[in-house]
């Protein structure tokens, strides 16, 4: 059985991300996969400093929640990284975590991530595309340098409340879709 890890990047419990992302997941699920969805607002995830202690064999010097979800994106198939814009990027929680991922930069941790599916959600209250494309190619550019497989983008421009995704009936059910697409190519 496949298995997804669901990363929710905004610090908003039950906001709009966690919403699309919980869409993505329920395809996902449907299609036969077993979905974890970690929530970084709830964890501690320091920045990285760049000791480059992950490139010579050793633990990554910060002892924090980040040690965990190594083990869990080692042991995962596909990850959806999920984050509202905020200020033109992702939320310092989501960047935190993505620059995390020069733990896989090396040859001896790269297996943890090659080749694995990744799907993105980005929602944001704007609705240029200026706004989010920024965001998309963040994720476009770090992920395929990990050689991680681009497994789809869902994008809600316009939804600025909490909840107001919920009325995207359209972009819910392309999440539900992309989910269902990202278990069966796994
Ligand atoms: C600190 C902060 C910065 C934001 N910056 C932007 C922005 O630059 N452009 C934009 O369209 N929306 C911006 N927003 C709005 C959020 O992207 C929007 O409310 C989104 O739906 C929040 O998602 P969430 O409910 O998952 O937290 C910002 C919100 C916050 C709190």
């Amino acid at each position: 059985m496949s298995r997804v890890l669901a990363v929710v990047g905004s610090p908003r419990k039950g906001g709009n991300t966690e919403i699309l992302v919980s869409r993505i997941a329920e395809g996902a699920a449907s299609a036969g996969a077993t979905v974890e969805t970690v929530r970084l607002g709830e964890l501690c995830i320091r920045e990285c400093d760049g000791c480059h202690a992950c490139w010579r064999g050793r633990p990554c010097s910060k002892d924090d929640d980040m040690r965990a979800l190594y083990e869990k994106i080692g042991a995962c198939d596909a990850i959806v990284f999920g984050t509202p814009v905020y200020w033109y990027g992702p939320t310092a929680l989501m960047k935190a975590f993505v620059d995390r991922f020069v733990y896989f930069n090396c040859e001896a941790n790269r297996p943890m991530v090659r080749g694995k599916a990744a799907a993105t959600a980005v929602v944001l209250e704007e609705t240029h595309e200026e706004t989010w494309r920024p965001v998309v190619d963040f994720f476009e550019k770090s992920l395929a340098y990990l050689e991680m497989k681009p497994a789809g983008t869902i994008v809600a421009p316009g939804v600025g409340e909490k909840g107001a995704i919920r009325k995207e009936s359209k972009r819910l059910e392309e999440a539900y879709r992309l989910g269902i697409s990202l278990a069966t190519h796994l």
